[in-house]
């Protein structure tokens, strides 16, 4: 029988005791976190994300900024931002939404976020600090990923790791994480992008599969050894078949072809999803604490 990894219940727990320990800080401090949220431009995939955080923090006692600038700011309007909320001390958590319009430079952007409120864990010096295996904000996707399986007591130690995709936002943390002398962690993990050559040789040799590279129904039934475990970070929204007017999420792997093969997997919607916003949160409820001087 192949389990389903479910993304929505981890979520459920996980918020739950974010919440909890928010509401205990502010009976202690008269204090709350505050996220602090810039959106530049009208993407739409990226206003609905906006939409979900600002109404996850609502719904748990973290103050929402929103900054939403128009697709014309220019470097130095948006600069003076970051700048302004580095220095407020009511707003623990920046995240800048990508992707930016192309006239801005999003690597030069987000190296201007304070480490210390970069909630993201985008700022090099948190990936750097992740890579040496330091205590620092994880990237929220593949922080997802590991929170999942720990849920699921899914057992990485000595296991291989194979992961498609190698962005900056979930292949790479993810594969420094999963490589780390913790829980879960302990991996032997390979890196496959669009570079690597006979790639089902390589992902039939894996235990966990976690396929990152938003190619919609890229993994099937032929490139996964019976009994893995698949995670799935795809997103992609596709013309739906059956009704060509309207459109649908799927992931990156072709679930129902690979279903009955895997020991395990998550789904598309309902898997790694809702798991990005409650890390973000867990983070901003970290930077909190971090300012507040609490362990
Ligand atoms: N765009 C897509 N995913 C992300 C994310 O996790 N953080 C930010 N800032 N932008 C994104």
């Amino acid at each position: 029988m192949t389990q389903v990894l479910n993304g929505t219940l981890v979520k459920d727990v996980l918020l739950k005791n974010v919440q909890a320990e928010i509401e205990d800080l502010k009976k202690q401090t008269g204090k709350n976190p505050g996220l602090a949220v810039i959106l530049v431009g009208d993407n739409a995939a990226s206003k609905v994300y906006v939409g979900h955080k600002k109404k996850t923090c609502e719904s748990i006692g973290i103050t929402s900024f929103e900054y939403l600038l128009n697709s014309e700011t220019s470097e130095s309007e948006l600069i003076a931002v970051i700048h302004k909320l580095n220095n407020d001390k009511t707003v623990h958590g920046i995240l800048l939404q990508l992707p930016l319009p192309k006239h801005l430079d999003s690597d030069k952007m987000l190296q201007l976020i304070s480490p210390e409120k970069d909630v993201d864990g985008f700022h090099p010096i948190n990936v750097g600090k992740l890579l040496i295996g330091l205590d620092t904000f994880k990237s929220c996707t593949p922080y997802g990923v590991c929170e999942l399986l720990k849920y699921y007591n899914i057992d990485t130690a000595g296991k291989h790791v194979v992961i498609i995709g190698r962005s900056n936002i979930v292949g790479k943390p993810l594969a420094a994480m999963l490589m780390q002398k913790s829980t879960p962690g302990n991996a032997t993990v390979t890196v496959c992008h669009s570079q690597t050559p006979n790639i089902a040789e390589i992902t039939k040799q894996a235990d966990i599969l976690i396929a990152a590279i938003g190619v919609p129904n890229y993994v099937k039934r032929d490139m996964i050894k019976r009994e893995a475990i698949v995670i799935d970070v795809g997103m992609n929204r596709i013309v739906d078949n059956e009704n060509p007017t309207k459109s649908r999420l799927v992931g990156d792997v072709d679930y129902n072809d690979v279903f009955d093969k895997c020991a395990a997997i998550t789904p598309v919607p309902g898997g790694i999803g809702p798991l990005t916003i409650t890390m973000l949160m867990k983070n901003t409820l970290q930077s909190f604490k971090n300012n507040l001087k609490i362990t």
